[in-house]
């Protein structure tokens, strides 16, 4: 039986180039046959002899499908708070038909062993799962995985995410064994000898409810050492090393990213939705009015800021210091959340919320276009991963597609998510932009 699909009469959007034009599509086989620009009809006579679905997409904007290049899918090993198949259910309702997977699995992605576990056709993943292994044995931050055995078996990159590499000889070992493969080492950027016991940011915050807090710096010195061993390594070892910086969220390493972007060296970072959209006041919820929130899904790592911060990160991806959008999607059961703040662990859904919240912030309040936002999710994304054949709309091309209505406002209600875990700070927020279909590798795998 035929797997052709034909979506007739969109708007078909190139984030790259920021082009908007209407068109139709021919899918065949899990590629993109035909592109039509223009006046619509021109493939109906081919898609009649193949086509078993005509999605009609009067009215609606057809992009690239988005990638996410930061994601926790629990398996294996916490299959309690997400498996990759509900995670990647989770992903295509969001518009993603490309997710990167974070190691601090149960035991931790650190070895072939594990990598061909995530990526293996039984864990039914409904998008394209791609992995970042852990940069040191078990994220323990002393000895390097087997980087080429790795990227052999699809590794995009290495990161120990949830934690640093502390270690300023491992680090640049890290940075140097990667640089000779050409793949990029993902930091997540928080200097942990300063941060013991915090839960959410230092400033009037944290001080008026009585937690300790994490500190800007103890973000930006590790980003700032980070940037010191490029150079270094540039200098010294005839090597270009490629920095991601995961979920940056304060002025201050944004500063440091872009004067480093501005002396010519490679590093790359994203910023996570809710970080350009809630501060730390969330947190104190109605303190003011004498009841204070104290909502454990309002507690990530790094933590909600200031407005200062928000506004930073909101600058950064406006005026590309910040190349991409990434959710940091950490599912947990609710009765890991349902705890005391300072116990609960780290971590918000994202991956259902991502495009409505950052078209609202970005888009709505902002003005960026529509193809320029699209682009933190698609195009640039497919350029810090390295993956050419993503990020955009081209015959001969992976038909990885998202429909949507650019124009729908609407709240997210988290009784329609298909995670297993429902810990999001974004239930009742309003949303911009609704997903009507997500298509990966040629197959709807998500239909409003
Ligand atoms: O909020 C977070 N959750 N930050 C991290 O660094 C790890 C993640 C998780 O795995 O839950």
């Amino acid at each position: 039986m035929s797997d052709a699909l034909y979506l007739r009469n969109g708007t078909l959007l190139q984030p790259a180039s920021d082009q908007q034009m209407p068109g139709d599509l021919l899918v065949v086989h899990g590629l993109v046959r035909a592109m039509h620009k223009g006046e619509s009809g021109a493939l109906d006579e081919e898609a009649r002899q193949c086509a078993a679905e005509i999605i009609d997409c009067t009215g609606l904007t057809v992009a690239p499908g988005l990638i996410d290049a930061h994601v926790h899918l629990r398996e294996p090993g916490q299959t309690h708070k997400e498996t990759i198949a509900t995670g990647t259910s989770a992903a295509a309702a969001g518009g993603f038909t490309t997710v990167v997977a974070m190691p601090n699995t149960t035991p931790v992605t650190d070895s072939v062993k594990w990598l061909r576990f995530v990526q293996a056709p039984e864990r039914c993943a409904a998008v394209r799962v791609l992995a970042m292994p852990a940069a040191t044995v078990g994220s323990m931050g002393q000895e390097l995985t087997d980087y080429e055995a790795l990227q052999k078996a699809g590794a995009v990159g290495f990161t120990d995410d949830g934690k640093p590499v502390l270690e300023d000889n491992v680090m640049r070992a890290a940075l140097v064994a990667a640089a000779r493969l050409g793949l990029p080492i993902s930091q997540h950027a928080e200097d942990t000898r300063l941060t013991a016991g915090a839960s959410m940011n230092a400033g009037p915050v944290s001080f008026r409810l009585g937690l300790r807090g994490m500190t800007v710096e103890a973000e930006s010195g590790i980003v700032e050492r980070d940037i010191r061993l490029l150079e270094e390594i540039e200098q010294t070892e005839r090597l270009r090393p490629h920095l991601h910086v995961q979920h940056v969220s304060t002025a201050k390493a944004l500063h440091a990213i872009r004067d480093a972007k501005a002396r010519g060296l490679h590093v790359t970072c994203e910023v996570s939705p809710h970080h350009i959209a809630l501060t730390d006041e969330a947190i104190a919820g109605e303190a003011m009015q004498g009841s204070v929130r104290y909502d454990t899904r309002f507690k990530m790592n790094p933590p909600l800021r200031s407005a200062e911060d928000r506004d930073a990160c909101i600058a950064a991806l406006l005026d590309g210091t910040a190349d991409i959008i990434a959710t940091d999607h950490a599912p947990h059961a609710a009765w890991e959340k349902n705890v005391e703040f300072e116990r609960a662990p780290n971590g918000i859904v994202g991956l259902e919320t991502a495009l409505g919240v950052a078209l609202r912030v970005l888009q709505g309040k902002h003005g960026l276009s529509l193809g320029r936002t699209l682009a933190l999710f698609t195009s640039n994304a497919a350029a810090v991963l390295g993956l050419r054949d993503l990020g955009a709309i081209a015959t001969g091309a992976p038909a990885d597609l998202v429909v949507f209505d650019p124009g729908a406002a609407y709240r997210y209600d988290v009784g329609t998510s298909v995670s297993r875990s429902r810990n999001t700070p974004f239930h009742g927020a309003p949303m911009l932009g609704r997903i009507d279909f997500t298509i990966a590798g040629g197959r709807v795998v998500f239909r409003r």
